[in-house]
């Protein structure tokens, strides 16, 4: 058995995970291959608990163990999907899923990153790859979030993710907003003096002159 603030080295590594998020506890079983929940995932979870998704169909890319999903399902989602790169991580989150008694109606989908099909969805949830994304360009996964979000999110939907201050959270929210968004942080996390934790509103200063405005709101993590 394992705490988050326990775990070290790769992040593939088999374990069980015990964890507490919001007035959850979950048991996650995570076998080699699939994503350890770090810091990061850990403090999303954290503020997912708090929110409320009743009667949303909500997409998830890059579910790993399933973690943040069974914490969407509690809090009332109608409907999720979620995707991943591989069947073994996506069978993974189902056992965990089934583990935890979720009853939400749940699509697994290999889908890479963005180029997730069944949308408009009325929120998105993402803990993005970063440091270990496999891609010389650090930022290519928060970049492609930004760019792609309106493709997958209805209008007046929310965009709810973690971010690492590695990839310069001063540039991710100026790209939002040259993108029409606008931005609220909802909270933050130092965690090792390393990571902290935003919340984000975000409004379409193009649909602000119109009366129905595209809204996103975020969670945003930072590690300094
Ligand atoms: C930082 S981990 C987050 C996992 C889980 N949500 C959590 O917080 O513990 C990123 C996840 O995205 C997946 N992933 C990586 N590249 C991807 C891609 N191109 N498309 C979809 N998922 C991807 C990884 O397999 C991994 O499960």
């Amino acid at each position: 058995m394992e705490t988050p603030e326990r775990r070290r080295g790769d992040n593939l590594y088999p374990v069980t995970l015990e964890t507490q998020l919001g007035d959850y506890s979950l048991n996650l079983d995570v076998p080699a291959g699939v994503w350890n929940p770090t810091p990061h995932g850990i403090h999303l979870g954290n503020m997912l608990a708090g929110m409320d998704f009743s009667g949303e169909h909500v997409l998830e890319l890059g579910t790993g163990c399933g973690i943040h999903a069974i914490i969407i399902a509690r809090q009332g989602a109608a409907k999720m999907t979620l995707t991943d790169l591989e069947q073994p991580i996506l069978d993974n989150a189902r056992h965990n899923l089934a583990k935890h008694d979720v009853t939400c109606p749940t699509e697994y989908v290999l889908a890479d990153w963005t180029r997730a099909d069944g949308g408009p969805f009325d929120a998105l949830v993402t803990n993005p790859p970063f440091a270990k994304s496999g891609k010389r360009y650090r930022r290519y996964f928060v970049d492609t979030l930004i760019l792609d979000a309106h493709k997958l999110i209805r209008p007046r939907g929310r965009l709810i993710f973690v971010h690492s201050s590695m990839a310069d959270i001063p540039k991710s929210i100026d790209f939002m907003e040259q993108n029409g968004m606008s931005v609220r942080i909802v909270a933050k996390l130092r965690v090792l003096s390393a990571i902290t934790t935003l919340k984000i509103l975000y409004t379409s200063r193009k649909w602000r002159r119109f009366p129905v405005a595209i809204r996103f709101r975020m969670a945003h993590t930072t590690s300094v």
